[in-house]
């Protein structure tokens, strides 16, 4: 063997060497685990609605008389917060899909019906129509709402500014669903024992929703 050939051995040894600590490095690299400093993940808003209301926070929140609050809502003002779905929701006649579905005629619509937006399986499964009463309590916190929604939107929580919203939304369509009647005058708490004489609905205190909204 010349010094030739023992360099070409003594290189061949070298470079194994060098490979295997290459190897073992980079392997303790791959296969160390960090420790999360904090389990599981956060679905955004579900914590804010928790942490907000005191004990009965995700109770859900009771729907305004909209024949009432709609006829002094403010549509100028709804139409400024729409800018916050802008990003993902086209809401103009003849839109788009973007992040989301389009929204012009959402209102009074039935849910996940955009036969061209792919959506979860969360809002596929849950049926029926966007009624304002439902608007109200899913912009308020989508993921509490519809729980694995893929609308990564905190909500709006501020009551007047939903509304405003809503009012809004129901403008931009063909057909805007009816402004329901306004609920009696009297409040129904107030004088429990007088309230049946309404006849409107005998299931009890539960009673004030609107029909058919
Ligand atoms: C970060 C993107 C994003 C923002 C911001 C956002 N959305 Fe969405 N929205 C989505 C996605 C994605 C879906 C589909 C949800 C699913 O399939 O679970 C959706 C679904 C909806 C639906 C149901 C539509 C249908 O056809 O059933 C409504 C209503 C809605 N959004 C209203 C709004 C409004 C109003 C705002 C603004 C206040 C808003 N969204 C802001 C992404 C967004």
């Amino acid at each position: 063997m010349d010094s030739f050939e023992w360099n070409k051995v003594m290189g061949g040894v070298l470079g194994s060497v060098l490979l295997i600590l290459v190897l073992r490095v980079g392997s303790e690299v791959l296969f160390e685990v960090e420790e999360p400093a904090k389990p599981g993940y956060e679905v955004e808003g579900v914590e804010e609605a928790a942490g907000a209301g005191g004990p009965a926070a995700p109770a859900v929140e009771k729907a305004p008389d909209w024949g009432t609050v709609l006829a002094s809502a403010s549509v100028d003002n709804g139409k400024t917060i729409a800018g916050r779905c802008a990003q993902c929701h086209d809401i103009s006649k003849g839109g788009v899909n973007k992040i989301g579905p389009e929204l012009y005629g959402v209102v009074g619509r039935p849910r996940a019906s955009n036969p061209g937006f792919s959506y979860s399986s969360a809002m596929k499964a849950k049926e029926g129509n966007w009624t304002l009463d439902d608007l109200f309590h899913f912009l308020k916190s989508p993921a509490s709402y519809v729980p694995g929604t893929k609308m990564s939107f905190a909500g709006i929580r501020g009551e007047k500014d939903r509304i405003d919203l809503i009012a809004y939304l129901r403008t931009e369509s063909d057909s805007p669903v009816p402004i329901p009647a306004p609920l009696p005058a009297a409040a129904p708490e107030a004088a429990p024992a007088a309230a049946p004489a309404a006849g409107a609905a005998p299931a009890g205190e539960a009673a004030p929703k609107t029909p058919g909204q």
